[in-house]
């Protein structure tokens, strides 16, 4: 693992664009992307910069149950404003939160991933070490699966929404055996309130119960933290 300590996360977002402009160099075509605040300063150095994404693809994490792409509190929404209408992708997919059969929405978006090898993955991360919306106890084995959202995932997302009960409280998530598939693997963590987290992904046995602790066996990852977020390192 390569941890990189910047200053905040606007320095943060820099390094992790200059990361990204290395590998797009190399001619890396299929990004795994993330939403939630920690990768936003990541999309404002993309947005302001002038890299030319029209032959490339991403593919999101995750995405909330019941939430269509045109919610403004789905993640899908998030990454048109943030991203995609600002800079044109030869394709983008998010899993489809509003699917009518969700087993079936998991196999689509599997076969997606399978076609698309990801080169390039960001995450962030949970209070209580999720990756994606793979939250403690899932498998490292799953691919693509409906997820039970966790009682402190619940609270951390929460604000965005007007209310408690207007969150879903079930979403779907890439899983922990596609992640790891990736060429390469970007996490950051931003704040006090991910400080615990990053030590034990860091420093902690590999165990179902921290999943980001399996990125120790993952061979080219990257992790940018504050300080905040680094203080128990
Ligand atoms: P955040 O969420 O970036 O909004 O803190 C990260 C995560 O839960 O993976």
């Amino acid at each position: 693992m390569e941890i990189i300590k910047v200053k905040d996360s606007t320095e943060g977002g820099k390094v992790a664009f200059d990361l990204l402009e290395k590998e797009m160099q190399k001619g890396i075509k299929v990004l795994g992307l993330a939403t939630g605040s920690t990768p936003e300063t990541f999309y404002e150095q993309i947005r302001n910069s002038d890299l030319d994404f029209s032959n490339m693809i991403s593919i999101n994490l995750d995405e909330y149950v019941g939430l269509s792409s045109d919610d403004k509190n789905s993640y899908h929404y998030f990454m048109d404003e943030k991203l995609f209408n600002h800079k044109p992708f030869e394709a983008t997919y998010v899993p489809q939160g509003d699917a009518e059969d969700l087993d079936q929405e998991c196999v689509r978006y599997d076969k997606i991933i399978e076609e698309n090898p990801i080169d390039f993955q960001i995450l962030g991360i949970g209070r209580n070490g999720h990756i994606g919306f793979n939250e403690p106890g899932s498998s490292f084995d799953l691919q693509t699966h409906v997820v039970d959202l966790t009682p402190s995932t619940i609270e951390a997302n929460k604000i965005y929404f007007d209310s408690e009960d207007q969150m879903p409280k079930k979403a779907l998530s890439m899983g922990i055996a596609s992640i790891l598939k990736s060429q390469k693997i970007v996490l950051m963590a931003y704040g006090e309130s991910k400080a615990d987290a990053v030590k034990k992904t860091v420093q902690h046995e590999v165990s179902n119960d921290i999943p980001a602790t399996i990125l120790q066996k993952h061979d080219n990852i990257t992790i940018i933290v504050d300080e905040e977020a680094a203080k128990y390192l």
